[in-house]
């Protein structure tokens, strides 16, 4: 009897790691940003806090707030793919001098609707 509550507890422990680290690495790090037409683009924005440092290198045309690119889009003060141009614009720039960096195909940051 006790052997089997042990076994039982062991069980759900495991599964509980699982499921903590399975949040971990698809959920919380990962944002989703509205791609429009072509598809929406999954970001990884604490790898890009870690590894730019530099806040400003994005949040100089948009602030540090959820929806605000879909805001400033909409009131026009975005223009269209203007965040975007800068996504790629950094990832080119970094592939341009050997660089590790971002993806500069379409199809690698956006993700296409059925
Ligand atoms: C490579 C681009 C990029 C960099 C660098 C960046 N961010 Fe962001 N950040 C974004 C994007 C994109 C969003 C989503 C905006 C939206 O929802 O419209 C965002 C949203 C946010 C938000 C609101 C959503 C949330 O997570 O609560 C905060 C706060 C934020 N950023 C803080 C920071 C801080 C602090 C830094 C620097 C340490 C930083 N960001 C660096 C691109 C960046
Ligand atoms: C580095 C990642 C990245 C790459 C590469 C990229 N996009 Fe985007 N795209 C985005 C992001 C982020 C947005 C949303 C922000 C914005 O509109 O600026 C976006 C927005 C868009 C939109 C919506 C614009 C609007 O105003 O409604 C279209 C359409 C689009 N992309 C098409 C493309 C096409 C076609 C390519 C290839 C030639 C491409 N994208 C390559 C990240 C990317
Ligand atoms: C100022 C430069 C810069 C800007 C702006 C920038 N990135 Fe990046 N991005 C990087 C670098 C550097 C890497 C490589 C990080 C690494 O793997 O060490 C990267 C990697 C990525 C990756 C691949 C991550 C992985 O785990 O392989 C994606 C996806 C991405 N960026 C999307 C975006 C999108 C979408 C935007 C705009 C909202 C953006 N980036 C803006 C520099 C930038």
């Amino acid at each position: 009897m006790k052997i089997f509550t042990v076994v039982i507890c062991s069980v759900m422990l495991i599964a509980a790691f699982a499921l903590a680290e399975n949040v971990q690495n698809n959920g919380e790090s990962m944002m989703t940003i509205n791609g429009g037409s072509r598809g929406e683009v999954p970001f990884p924005h604490e790898k890009h806090q870690q590894v730019l440092g530099d806040c400003n290198h994005c949040h100089n045309i948009f602030p540090q707030e959820a929806g605000a690119i879909e805001k400033l889009n909409a009131d026009g003060t975005l223009s269209s793919k203007q965040v975007m141009n800068q996504c790629k614009g950094c990832h080119k720039t970094l592939k341009d001098a050997g660089k590790t960096t971002g993806p500069t195909k379409c199809g690698d940051c956006h993700i296409r609707k059925d």
